[in-house]
């Protein structure tokens, strides 16, 4: 069933957060053609989001980017020459057509047959009942139930207004054959509504008109496809069309190109030198735009899932700058050229909110090692982390799990055969730390971490086995010279290792502060971080580090007897993202928690976790973009510090130009209304099923008996010794907790979808 909608919700939840996003400031120099400010183009709308072309992305595309951003319709022509927008030839791709319509035909296109169904089969009445839907399937589908009309190139000129139209027509020769003239589409068009730009891939189509549109408004583009495709209307390849720009020019006043023309990727998706072209096609006097940018592509790794530095790698690389880029996520290149471009690269940024990282910069090397901390304090990050393992010669060491078979190659060494299941720790066979050496587990191959790999998305595969594990010593050594504010330490399972393994994972770590001078008040400061409370106490009779409670379930509020607790034996309290902002099906429910109000009433500081680059680590009211979950985050409540494993996608946002500008702010740098975009799914059958509200932290789940003593180990007894059987008493371990479970489940279901 189909539930009529209004077209303008979308543009009232926004308008609060919209400011007319004023151009960027006009004292900077741009490297394009004509030295002004790239252009961002969206491709169908925001088609990252909703079904491409329609109503719902078009509107978002005008309220999330530049007041410049120019719409882009793909022209298709019905039987009656209507011009429609729609994304491709065949209607079935992104639409509903194939349940409504039997029509399916085979046509020829550009030589190849293809079957489908067609626009030149349907007059424009007649797809009056067919709807948009989502085309690309990593995207979501919960939009599909919304009655999204198919509009025509004067709806979506007529409907928004945009400061730009671009008209697209892939397949002049394809129309003609079925007796329907792009061309007196195109003038036709052009009289009744303001088109201010034409691109096509056929010569034959651009050179047809460009007489009738010399000297007017409209620019026509050329655009190039993959070097070995073929203009139907010429028979030559792009690549040979690209050899002599100064015939395009003859044409056409720019050329659009794939992005990979500009930066080539090898096979490995590594990003080759730029070839010239922009350099090439300025000289002729042509523009270049540079197409297909989305957020949730594959980047080249050497972006590390940050879109705005690949952007930023064609409008702010110090020799040239695209004309500008064709994007599904508009939001992005908007925030790149209006607040990321011409930074002073010496400037530090604003202060806040603190930068730690998670296993130094494990989202790019291999976490807690060497290259991974010398990577997250190039990055700037303030706090880099260590979080203490124990190897069974009793030397601390930093590692993101007691399990070497997760941040090592160790399964496929020689300690292979010492997998063993411990329910205390795991239910899965595990190789722990505290069963090798240290001279052992440092030749070990360090692994990078890929907690994306069921999207198909892998961490920088050049460094997967980079660099050196590293002692607690080896790390404090590192930090103590470098330009960082502290060291965060976290301390897990010492009940466990005091009570089964003999070993005190408490003084190895007060021992290493001590031996490397950390106990000195005046250096950079320490926190120690811990889920377990009687740690952290532990720690406050010893010491004056900073303590940092990590409540690693995701939470919907907090007992204020709990907090009182809390404050007992820690100073600041580490939190998911989602104890914030509480997720559905990776949609934001529209619910803001208080937990940081009332940790902050209570005078105990608030870190957030994990904030990661790739779009699938985020709700999609993010946008697949990293910088619009950190400023949204930063902007609905006051955190303290961000715990990330990319530290340079929060550092950079740090210094981008558009902070503290107030009512000023540009709306592509204001917060997302949390549950905007759930409220936009009309259709209630396609709503995510309703979630129960996340646990309530109380006392039980904060206060922890106290850590049993330390047992001496016989020697004969290793950690098969121990109980097979998960203990109620203190040794339960609580990382295994149902965050783990339910966010499993939560990806699950997403993926089953
Ligand atoms: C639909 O089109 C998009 C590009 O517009 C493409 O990525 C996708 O694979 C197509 N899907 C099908 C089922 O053809
Ligand atoms: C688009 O315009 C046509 C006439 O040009 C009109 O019949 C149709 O209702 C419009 N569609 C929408 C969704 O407004
Ligand atoms: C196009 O028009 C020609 C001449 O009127 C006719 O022979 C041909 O069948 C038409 N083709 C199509 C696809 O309608
Ligand atoms: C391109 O090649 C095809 C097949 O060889 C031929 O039918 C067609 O006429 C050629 N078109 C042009 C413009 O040369
Ligand atoms: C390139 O195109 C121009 C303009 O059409 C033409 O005069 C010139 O001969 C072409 N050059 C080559 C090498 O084909
Ligand atoms: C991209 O990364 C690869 C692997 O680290 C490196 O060899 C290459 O030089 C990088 N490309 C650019 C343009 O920096
Ligand atoms: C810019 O040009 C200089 C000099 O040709 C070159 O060394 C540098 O690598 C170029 N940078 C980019 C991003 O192309
Ligand atoms: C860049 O920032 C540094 C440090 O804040 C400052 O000294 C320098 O003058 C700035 N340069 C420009 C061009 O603004
Ligand atoms: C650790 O590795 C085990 C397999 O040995 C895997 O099931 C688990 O998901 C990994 N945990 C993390 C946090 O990567
Ligand atoms: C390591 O584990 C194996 C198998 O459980 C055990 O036999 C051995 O004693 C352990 N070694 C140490 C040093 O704990
Ligand atoms: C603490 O560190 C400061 C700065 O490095 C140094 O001047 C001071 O002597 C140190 N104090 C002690 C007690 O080591
Ligand atoms: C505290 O919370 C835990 C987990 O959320 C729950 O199992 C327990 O029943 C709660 N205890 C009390 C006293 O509310």
């Amino acid at each position: 069933m189909r539930i009529l909608r209004s077209l303008f919700l979308l543009f009232v939840l926004y308008q609060a957060a919209v400011v007319s996003a004023q151009k960027s400031k006009a004292t900077k120099v741009w490297q394009t053609l004509s030295g002004n400010e790239p252009l961002v183009v969206a491709r169908g709308g925001f088609s990252g989001i909703f079904p491409d072309s329609s109503s719902d992305a078009y509107n978002l595309a005008l309220t999330t980017s530049f007041s410049t951003v120019v719409l882009w319709c793909d022209v298709q022509l019905t039987k009656d020459e209507v011009g429609i927008c729609y994304p491709g030839l065949n209607l079935d791709n992104s639409s509903d057509i194939s349940t409504d319509f039997k029509h399916r035909k085979a046509y020829l296109v550009n030589g190849i047959s293809v079957e489908g169904w067609f626009s030149v089969d349907y007059t424009f009445k007649e797809l009056s009942n067919v709807y948009l839907t989502q085309g690309i399937y990593s995207r979501t589908g919960r939009f599909d139930g919304n009655v999204y009309p198919i509009l025509t190139a004067e709806n979506v000129s007529t409907q928004f207004n945009p400061s730009g139209l671009w008209l697209n027509i892939q397949h002049d020769v394809f129309f003609t054959q079925h007796n329907l003239s792009m061309r007196s589409y195109v003038l036709s068009v052009s009289k009744s509504i303001i088109v201010d730009y034409v691109s096509s891939p056929e010569v034959k189509f651009l050179s047809s008109i460009a007489s009738q549109f010399k000297g007017t408004n409209t620019k026509l583009v050329f655009r190039f496809l993959g070097t070995n495709d073929v203009d139907p209307s010429t028979n030559q390849t792009y690549g040979s069309l690209l050899s002599n720009l100064t015939f395009i020019k003859t044409f056409a006043s720019g050329i659009l190109v794939p992005k990979t023309y500009i930066w080539p990727v090898n096979a490995g998706l590594y990003l080759q030198p730029p070839s010239s072209v922009v350099s090439d096609a300025h000289k002729e006097g042509l523009e270049v735009y540079a197409s297909d940018f989305a957020n949730d592509a594959v980047l080249s790794y050497n972006y590390s899932y940050d879109p705005i530095a690949e952007y930023l790698s064609f409008v702010d690389n110090g020799n040239f700058s695209v004309d500008g880029v064709l994007s599904d996520f508009p939001i992005t290149p908007s925030e790149a050229i209006g607040c990321f471009s011409h930074l002073n690269k010496t400037a530090t940024g604003q202060a806040s909110p603190v930068v730690i990282s998670y296993n130094g910069a494990s989202g790019v090397y291999p976490g807690c090692t060497d290259v991974a901390y010398q990577q997250a304090v190039q990055d700037g990050a303030d706090v880099i982390d260590c979080s203490v393992q124990m190897t069974s010669d009793g030397i601390p060491i930093c590692l993101g799990s007691i399990n070497l078979i997760n941040s090592t190659t160790i399964s496929q060494s020689q300690y292979g055969t010492l997998a063993t299941v411990i329910p205390m720790l795991q239910e899965t066979p595990g190789i722990f730390t505290f069963n090798l050496t240290w001279k052992e587990i440092q030749n070990l191959t360090p692994a990078i971490s890929n907690p994306y790999s069921s999207f198909s998305l892998y961490r920088y595969p050049a460094h997967k086995n980079s660099g050196k594990l590293v002692s607690l010593d080896n790390f404090l050594a590192f930090a103590k010279p470098k330009p960082l504010s502290g060291v965060l330490i976290s301390v897990e399972n010492a009940a466990y290792l005091a009570e089964y393994q003999g070993l005190s994972v408490i003084d190895a770590v007060i021992d290493s502060l001590n031996k490397s001078g950390y106990n000195n008040q005046t250096l950079q400061k320490v926190m120690i971080q811990s889920t377990d409370s009687s740690v952290l106490s532990v720690f406050k009779e010893k010491t004056s580090y900073e303590l940092v409670y990590q409540v690693d379930e995701t939470i919907s509020d907090a007992l204020n007897s709990s907090i009182k607790d809390i404050k007992g034996f820690a100073h600041s309290v580490s939190i998911t993202k989602q104890s914030i902002m509480p997720q559905n099906q990776f949609f934001l429910t529209g619910v803001v928690t208080d937990v940081v109000d009332k940790l902050h009433a209570n005078n105990l500081s608030v870190y957030v976790s994990l904030f990661s680059n790739e779009f699938a680590s985020q709700a999609w009211d993010f946008f697949g973009d990293p910088t619009v979950e950190i400023n949204s985050f930063l902007n609905t409540v006051s955190i303290d510090a961000i715990i990330t494993d990319f530290p340079g996608t929060a550092v950079s946002y740090r210094k981008n130009s558009c902070l503290n500008m107030g009512s000023k702010t540009p709306s592509y740098m204001t917060a997302v209304p949390p549950g905007g975009l759930i409220s936009l799914i009309s259709n209630p059958s396609y709503l995510p099923p309703a979630e129960a509200p996340s646990a309530v932290l109380n006392d039980t789940d904060v206060i922890e008996p106290p850590l049993p003593p330390v047992v001496k180990k016989s020697p004969t007894s290793g950690p098969a010794a121990a109980p097979t059987t998960t203990p109620t008493a203190s040794g339960q371990p609580r990382r295994a907790t149902g965050f783990f479970i339910s966010s499993l489940l939560v990806l699950l279901s997403f993926l089953l979808f």
